[in-house]
């Protein structure tokens, strides 16, 4: 299996905001974390890309267990993640934050700034096109609307090459226009770039348009998986969803 989280479990004092999570993610595919707010996903994300570390159970990705390495090493094997909140730099220009993700990718010091800027040139001006911001290269990114940032940050995380991308609330916040050309541009670059997604979304009609598969957290557990058509008839789902209660 490409990806795969086997019994994993994170206590915060006496919340299991993990309890006992396995599940796993195909190559290729578009795989979605689903579940109302508490449930548990930017924990599961966090446990995934070594933000923190889980007290038991493992992650396996590409055959190699990868359990508890830190956020840095994790990034390094090829998974790389954008935040439910912005995390850009908002004092570099949209360039520059991108300039980072790029030399980092490359193993590219700052300590060689200058030569490495060059090098890295043609490389970020094809990330700003591809993402759309090529005209607010210069600008700095604090400065950006909410949409554009969260924009900036899905370049972030394909600046770093991954295989595997986790996007966490990628739309959060935006407007509905705002959020269809965010949606058409990740798919767009998802297939450009081929690499397998873990998206984390509450906006249901997103989550039944892009899916290949769907997973569902409920008080830190995994309560249903399937595809889109398994989901969309899943009387718990409904329930959850519907009920509005964690
Ligand atoms: N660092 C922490 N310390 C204490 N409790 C935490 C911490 N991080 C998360 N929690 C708790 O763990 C539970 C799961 O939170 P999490 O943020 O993973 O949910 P979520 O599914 O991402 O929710 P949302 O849809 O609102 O983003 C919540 O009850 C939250 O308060
Ligand atoms: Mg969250």
């Amino acid at each position: 299996m490409f990806f795969q989280v086997a019994n994993l479990e994170k206590s915060f004092g006496g919340l299991k905001a993990t309890d006992n999570v396995s599940l796993h993610i195909k190559q290729g595919d578009i795989c979605a974390l689903i579940g109302p707010n508490g449930a548990g996903k930017t924990t599961l994300f966090n446990l995934i890309t070594g933000a923190i570390k889980p007290d038991a159970g493992k992650v396996i990705f590409q055959g190699e267990d990868i359990t508890g390495k830190t956020a840095r090493e994790i990034t390094r094997k090829g998974i790389a993640r954008s935040f439910q909140i912005v995390n850009v730099f908002p004092m570099l220009t949209v360039y520059e934050n991108i300039m980072v993700a790029v030399l980092s990718q490359k193993r590219m010091g700052f300590n060689f700034f200058h030569p490495a800027k060059k090098i890295a040139r043609e490389e970020i001006i094809s990330h700003l096109v591809n993402i759309g911001l090529a005209t607010q290269a210069d600008m700095l990114a604090g400065q950006l609307s909410h949409g554009n940032q969260k924009r900036l940050e899905v370049g972030i995380a394909l600046a770093m090459k991954p295989t595997l991308l986790a996007l966490d609330e990628p739309t959060s916040g935006m407007s509905v226009e705002e959020k269809g050309e965010i949606l058409e541009t990740i798919k767009k670059l998802i297939k450009m770039t081929g690499c397998t997604v873990l998206l984390c979304e509450h906006d249901m009609n997103v989550i039944f348009e892009v899916s290949d598969y769907i997973w569902v957290l409920q008080n830190g557990r995994i309560v249903a998986n399937g595809t889109v058509s398994d989901i969309k008839s899943n009387e718990l789902v409904h329930r959850i969803y519907l009920g509005g209660k964690r």
